[in-house]
C-alpha cells in the first residue's frame, strides 16, 4: 500500500533550486516509498514456530536442506525411503515431508501425523500420496509438474535428428563391425515441417528450439494459444498430421488423448514421416504403429513412454509387460528409451529448488498456489513496515456459515485483506489484519480454531 509523506507542507518548503516543482518531488518521494514497499516484503514466520521440524526422505537435494536449516526449520535427512510401518511410527513429530516416488503417503500415515502441515513431492506424479485424504486433514501436496520441460524438449531436437539421419541404425551396424557409409534417404532437418500436439510447457519451449534449427512449426490444441516465433496453430489434428515430416506428441494422457494416434491418425500422416512419443505410453496405438512402420507408410520412430513400463531398472521389457515388445524392439529404425525424457542433473536441482521453494512459502506464508489437492489462495505481501500485521491462515470443511463465523472473530480489527477458496470438501481462508497485540492472539486463535468446521488454524506473524 502506499502511503502519503506524514508532512507535505514540508517537502513544499523545499523546492530546489534546479527549479524541480513540488509536485515531481512529491512524485517522486510516493515513488521511492512504492519502490520500497514492494521490494520490502515482512519475513514472516509460523507463530507457533516452536522449531518445525521436517522430515526429508530418498535423497532430497542438499541444496534443499540446506535451504530449509537456513530459515531455522530442524531437519531429518535420509537417502532411503521409509515403509509405512517406519513412518507410522516416525511421521507424529514433523510437521512437513518431502518424498520422492517411493514413499507412500497412505491414509493410515495421515491420520498418524497430527502435526503435519504440508506434503512436498520432490518428483512429477504426486500418485504415491492419498491426497484426498491429505485434503481432508488439511495438508496442502505440492510436485514440480513443469522443471523438466527443457530436458524433454531437448531430448526430442535429437530425436528429430538421429531419426533424420538413421543415427541409431549407423551407430548399431558399426557397434556389430558392419561398415555402412550412405545419404540416402539421410536428410538434415533444416526446412523440414515439425507438428506439434499440445503446446504446452514442453510443446512451446520445443518450438522455440525447433525454429532456431531452421523448422517450420505448426501446432494443434484444444486450446487457442498464441503461437511463439513463426509458428502457427492448425485448426485440426488430421491438418497437422497431413503437412508435418515429423509429428511430436506433449499432450496429457486423458480418455480423450488415449489412442489419439491410431490406425486412421497414422495414415493421415505423410509417407516417410517419422512420429515422435515422449508424452505418455498410452496416447499412441503400438501395434498400429509397428504395422505403419512395416509397411514403410511411416519412416520411423522415437518412444520414450510405453503402456507399460518396468517398476525397477533391471525389470526386463517384454512380452509380457507389453504384448509388442519383443516385435518392436527388432524394428531398426525405432529408438527405445526408458522414459528419460525428463531425466537430467538439471532437472534434478529444478525439482529441489522449487518443491523447496513451494514448502518454505506455505510454511511461512500461507500460500497454496500450485498445490494439487487444495484450493490455491495465496495473498500479496505484509510489508515491513506493517510490523503489527498477522496473517491467519484458517483451513476449514467447506460448508456454508464458516465464513460469517470467521468474520465475526476478526471484527474487532481491520482486515487489510482477505481471500478465500474450496476444493472439494476444504476450503481455505487467509487474511491479513491490523495492529493486533500479541497478548490477544492466544484468544482470537481459540476463538476461530473453535468453529465446528475447523480444519487447521495457524498465524503467521
Ligand atoms: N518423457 C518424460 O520423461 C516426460 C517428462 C515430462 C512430461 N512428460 C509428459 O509430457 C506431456 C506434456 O507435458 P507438458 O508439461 O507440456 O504439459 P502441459 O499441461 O503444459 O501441456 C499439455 C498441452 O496439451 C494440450 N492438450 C490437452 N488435451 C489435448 C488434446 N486432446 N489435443 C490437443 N492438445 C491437448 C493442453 O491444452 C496443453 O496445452 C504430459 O503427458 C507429461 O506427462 C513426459
Amino acid at each position: 500500500m502506499m502511503s502519503i509523506p506524514s508532512n507535505p507542507t514540508s517537502v513544499a518548503a523545499s523546492i530546489s533550486p534546479t527549479g524541480t516543482s513540488i509536485h515531481d518531488r512529491f512524485r517522486a518521494a510516493r515513488r521511492q516509498e512504492s519502490i520500497s514497499d514492494i521490494r520490502q516484503p515482512r519475513i514472516l514466520h509460523p507463530l507457533e514456530n516452536e522449531g518445525l521440524r521436517i522430515l526429508l526422505l530418498e535423497n532430497i537435494s542438499l541444496d534443499a536442506v540446506a535451504a530449509f536449516r537456513a530459515q531455522g526449520y530442524h531437519v531429518d535427512h535420509s537417502s532411503k525411503a521409509m515403509s509405512e510401518d517406519e513412518l507410522l511410527e516416525k511421521i507424529g513429530s514433523y510437521h512437513a515431508i518431502g518424498i520422492r516416488s517411493k514413499t507412500k503417503i497412505t491414509e493410515r500415515v495421515v491420520k498418524a501425523a497430527p502435526k503435519l502441515l504440508v506434503i512436498g513431492c520432490f518428483c512429477i506424479g504426486t500418485n504415491q500420496v492419498d491426497l484426498q485424504a491429505a485434503a481432508r486433514a488439511g495438508i496442502p501436496v505440492f510436485n514440480s509438474p513443469f522443471s523438466n520441460s527443457r530436458s524433454v524438449a531437448e531430448l526430442v531436437m535429437s530425436e528429430l535428428i538421429a531419426l533424420s539421419r538413421q543415427l541409431f541404425e549407423r551407430a548399431y551396424e558399426l557397434r556389430t563391425g558392419i561398415w555402412n557409409k550412405q545419404s540416402k534417404g539421410c536428410w538434415e532437418i533444416r526446412g523440414k515441417t515439425l507438428g506439434i500436439v499440445g503446446y504446452g510447457h514442453i510443446g512451446s519451449q520445443l518450438s522455440v528450439l525447433a525454429e532456431a534449427f531452421g523448422m517450420r512449426v505448426l501446432f494443434y490444441d484444444v486450446v487457442n494459444i498464441m503461437p511463439l516465433g513463426q509458428a502457427r496453430q492448425v485448426e485440426s489434428l488430421a491438418k497437422l498430421l497431413g503437412e508435418s515430416d515429423f509429428v511430436t506428441l506433449h499432450v496429457p494422457e486423458l480418455p480423450e488423448t488415449i489412442n489419439m494416434i491410431s490406425k486412421a491418425q497414422l495414415a493421415q500422416m505423410k509417407k516417410g514421416s517419422y512420429l515422435i512419443n515422449n508424452a505418455r505410453g498410452r496416447v499412441v496405438d503400438i501395434p498400429a504403429l509397428v504395422d505403419a512402420i512395416k509397411s514403410k507408410h511411416i519412416a520411423g520412430a522415437a518412444l520414450d513412454v510405453f503402456p507399460s513400463e518396468p517398476g525397477a531398472n533391471g525389470t526386463p521389457f517384454d512380452d509380457q509387460l507389453n504384448s509388442w515388445a519383443s516385435t518392436l524392439r527388432e524394428l531398426p529404425n525405432v529408438i527405445l528409451t526408458p522414459h528419460i525424457g525428463g531425466s537430467t542433473e538439471e532437472a534434478q536441482k529444478m525439482i529441489g529448488d522449487e518443491v523447496a521453494q513451494a514448502l518454505s512459502r506455505y510454511l511461512g506464508y500461507g500460500s497454496t498456489v500450485g498445490a494439487v489437492n487444495f484450493p490455491e489462495v495465496d495473498l500479496r505481501a505484509i510489508t515491513a513496515e506493517h510490523i503489527n500485521h498477522i496473517r491467519v491462515c484458517h483451513i476449514h470443511k467447506n460448508q456454508p456459515g464458516v465464513l460469517k463465523q470467521v468474520n465475526e472473530a476478526l471484527s474487532p480489527y481491520n482486515v487489510e485483506k482477505q481471500y478465500s477458496d474450496s476444493k472439494g470438501e476444504v476450503a481455505y481462508l487467509m487474511a491479513d489484519i491490523a495492529d493486533v497485540s500479541f497478548k490477544e492472539l492466544p484468544q482470537l486463535k481459540q476463538r476461530i480454531s473453535s468453529i465446528d468446521a475447523n480444519i487447521i488454524t495457524r498465524f503467521l506473524a
